[in-house]
């Protein structure tokens, strides 16, 4: 019970310093309420205001993709160098230890498997309140700009936006090419631009020529996905020029996980994301641990 008397009087006021006016690091999130702050503070790192997300969802349109057969084997020994783990609720909980106590990007859209003939169909699989249970800090939702199904993605994506604003939790518009889809600036400038003006906190797309002008035209930030598992030189050299280009930072799955050393891939794309190694600085740390 709080004592009404022999307290220590109050007197420290720190006249002389007059209460800091700090504006909020993350792109196009100034005037977001506290709690979608906090949690993009959880995603973006505040000294170097990036992030590394570990991208493992692939199995949720793909089945048991190469390194990732065994989630509980692949997971963990990678987890201490991601700042997020992006993944589907089923891979969380059944496979990543609550005591990790890493920020989560929760894919809540269900998508149509690599079976289907139209992988441009989606719809909300996860609602917020699991999302929530979860503590995910991000909402992940996948559109499908310029498909037969563009509109019925935009919904997906404003409703969990509309979520998300009611809880505080930001939501990642993700860009998905399809096999009739333009891999151009022109392309991504439009897609991730739209969804950015839908409302998405951050964008999730693929690197292109001229990629500063699709991070300078999108008001959120940008991460990269890494696409099919190419060269780790290579691999690296992209996530140095995606960081150079204005993006912040890289969602990255199958060219960790399927790299002959996915740890010291991953410790390579931080120093490149966090640290501003060169991509032969990176690629050069990648050799000495692997
Ligand atoms: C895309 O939506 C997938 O679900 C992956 O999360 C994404 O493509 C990133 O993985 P990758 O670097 O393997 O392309």
């Amino acid at each position: 019970m709080v004592d009404k008397i022999g307290n220590i009087l109050a007197k420290d006021y720190g006249l002389d310093r007059p209460v800091e006016q700090k504006s909020f690091y993350v792109k196009g999130a100034e005037h977001c309420d506290w709690g979608m702050k906090d949690r993009l503070a959880r995603i973006f790192d505040p000294k170097s205001g990036r992030t590394v997300m570990l991208a493992f969802d692939h199995g949720y349109i793909m089945g048991p993709t190469a390194g990732l057969e065994r989630l509980d084997l692949a997971i963990p020994p990678l987890a201490p160098y991601a700042d997020v783990l992006m993944a589907t609720r089923g891979a969380i909980k059944s496979c990543v230890p609550p005591t990790f106590n890493k920020a989560i990007a929760l894919r809540c859209t269900t998508d149509t498997s690599v079976l289907h003939e139209d992988l441009s169909y989606g719809h909300v699989g996860v609602d917020v309140e699991d999302a929530i249970r979860l503590n995910a800090s991000c909402i992940v939702v996948q559109t499908f700009v310029g498909s037969k199904n563009e509109v019925g993605s935009f919904k997906n994506l404003s409703d969990m936006i509309n979520a998300g604003n009611r809880y505080g939790i930001p939501v990642m518009g993700v860009t998905a090419v399809g096999k009739e889809m333009e891999r151009t600036k022109r392309y991504f400038q439009l897609a991730t631009r739209i969804l950015a003006e839908l409302g998405a906190q951050v964008i999730k797309t693929y690197y292109c020529e001229g990629f500063e002008e699709v991070t300078a035209a999108c008001p959120v930030p940008i991460v990269i996905a890494g696409g099919k598992k190419t060269p780790e030189k290579e691999v690296l050299e992209m996530a140095y020029n995606a960081i150079r280009d204005g993006a912040a930072g890289v969602d990255m799955g199958r060219n960790i996980f399927q790299s002959e050393n996915p740890a010291a891939m991953l410790r390579a794309v931080r120093a490149v994301v966090h640290e501003n190694a060169s991509a032969e600085e990176a690629y050069d740390l990648f050799l000495s641990l692997k």
